[in-house]
């Protein structure tokens, strides 16, 4: 393994905590390295489903989980998630780097208060404070972990903050702030205190790791079209999901990365706005839709759900350099009469292989499809050997396009329902 990373390759919830907890079994560390808890990763073992927004999903194997230092975290979500966590009699061995920026009560309303602002260019966020949070983080005024369980230190920034925040909330999106500054003191001091004993610098503690040989798997959150810069701008979230923000988000030089798996579902799926050139709003959609339970983790919004699209995929691929794929959802394809794949777009009289860069070139794509004869997934198939020649036929026609080996298919949300190449 040594160091491994999990990455969404489209627009998200490709079932990034199956496949995370499925590869955590022989992980030493597993660390997530941006977003926060607009995140929802499923994990399903046997009858228990398990869902989590900021925790690492290495936490169901028992694993060391870490939050680096590119993820913002909302202290509140997290003191619930742990709680949610113990009651399931699991233990939690969480580090934290004092680096990571921290969601105040201030960002939620930030966040809402924008939205509403954008009128028609709405994002669609999860209003979980994300982009507000990574916004003061990049103009230096942000709370960091290291303040957080600093009493005096977050006292401090709470008082240079909140009159500043209050003052922008209610002057330039008029929406009250109904906390004082005592409030929040009131709720973060006890969580940084709570929370001390997490402390740890995370960048040494995986490069320490590394260095022993250790196994370190890290858990990407969102999808590489979300990514601030290479997604949909600005239809995309604040952080980097790309395997290149590992770099940034843990600590570590990029040559310590030596295996990237690109999570890829079998079909396409968006939650929120912004540009979709295989979108399928008909009964198709509806069928997917209906069997794939296409509903958010976090927020349980409708997901927008199109074909593959191979520009797209070969985009990710060369953004993110994935040594292997892993497809997920496979059996949500079976029964089909007909499966359709983007496998390049039309732009005027020009064909293109890749996404175009902006979302003025994306509206004038229109998708050119290849036609697969449909296929069964029975569920009870362990070995690759087992899955319908149909099935391969897709499998191996991805493989090929993307140039790099399908190593692990999906075929239901639990852990056995799995199959390995
Ligand atoms: P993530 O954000 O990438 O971790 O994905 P989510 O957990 O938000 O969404 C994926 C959903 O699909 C979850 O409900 C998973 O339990 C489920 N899932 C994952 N893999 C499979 C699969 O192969 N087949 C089916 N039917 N469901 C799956
Ligand atoms: P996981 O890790 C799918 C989307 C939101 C919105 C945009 C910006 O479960 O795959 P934000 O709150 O980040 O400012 O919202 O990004 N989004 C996700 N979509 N899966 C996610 O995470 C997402 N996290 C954010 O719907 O369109
Ligand atoms: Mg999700």
């Amino acid at each position: 393994m040594p160091g491994t990373v999990i990455v969404g390759a489209q627009f998200g919830d490709e079932g990034k905590g199956k496949v995370t907890d499925f590869y955590a079994e022989k992980a030493d560390i597993v660390v997530r390295y941006q977003g926060g808890n607009n995140a929802g990763h499923t994990v399903v073992v046997g009858d228990e489903t398990l869902k989590f927004h900021l925790l690492p999903s290495g936490v169901v194997q028992g694993k060391r989980i870490l939050i680096g230092a590119g993820v913002v975290l909302d202290p509140r979500v997290l003191k619930e998630e742990i709680l949610h966590v113990r009651e399931k009699d699991r233990e939690v061995r969480l580090g934290i780097d004092p680096r990571t920026h921290i969601i105040m009560p201030w960002h939620n309303l930030l966040d809402e208060g924008r939205e509403n602002a954008r009128g028609a260019t709405k994002i669609g966020t999860t209003k979980r404070g994300i982009g507000p949070c990574y916004a003061d983080k990049a103009e230096r005024t942000g709370i960091r972990f290291e303040d957080l369980v600093d009493g005096e230190k977050l006292k401090e920034k709470i008082s240079e903050f909140y009159p500043i925040k209050k003052a922008i909330l209610e002057k330039a999106y008029n929406v009250r702030v109904p906390f004082t500054q005592e409030d929040i003191f009131k709720e973060y001091l006890p969580l940084g205190t709570e929370f001390r004993a997490f402390l740890s610098d995370v960048s040494l503690e995986v490069s320490e790791a590394l260095e022993k040989k250790k196994n370190v798997l890290f858990e990407g959150a969102q999808g590489t079209f979300l990514d601030n810069d290479f997604g949909t701008y600005p239809f995309v979230t604040s952080s980097h999901p790309i395997s290149g923000g590992v770099s940034v988000g843990v600590g570590i030089p990029s040559t310590k990365i030596n295996r990237i798996i690109g999570i890829v579902k079998a079909y396409t799926t968006r939650v929120g706005f912004g540009p979709f050139p295989t979108e399928l709003n008909d009964s198709m959609g509806e069928h997917l839709t209906e069997k794939g339970n296409e509903f958010g983790t976090t927020t349980g919004r409708q997901r927008r759900v199109g074909w593959l699209d191979l520009p797209m995929l070969r985009t990710s691929m060369r953004l993110n350099g994935f040594t292997e794929l892993a497809i997920t959802k496979l059996d949500v394809m079976s029964g089909l009469d007909t499966i359709k794949v983007a496998e390049s777009y039309s732009v005027g009289d020009k064909k293109i292989k890749f996404f175009p860069y902006s979302n003025k070139g994306l509206e004038k794509a229109v998708p050119n499809y290849e036609e697969f004869d449909g296929f069964e997934i029975t569920g009870d198939e362990k070995k690759y050997s087992q899955l319908s020649a149909g099935a391969r036929k897709y499998l191996s026609f991805i493989e090929k396009e993307l140039g790099a080996p399908m190593k692990l298919v999906s075929i239901g949300p639990g852990r056995l329902d799995t199959v390995e190449k």
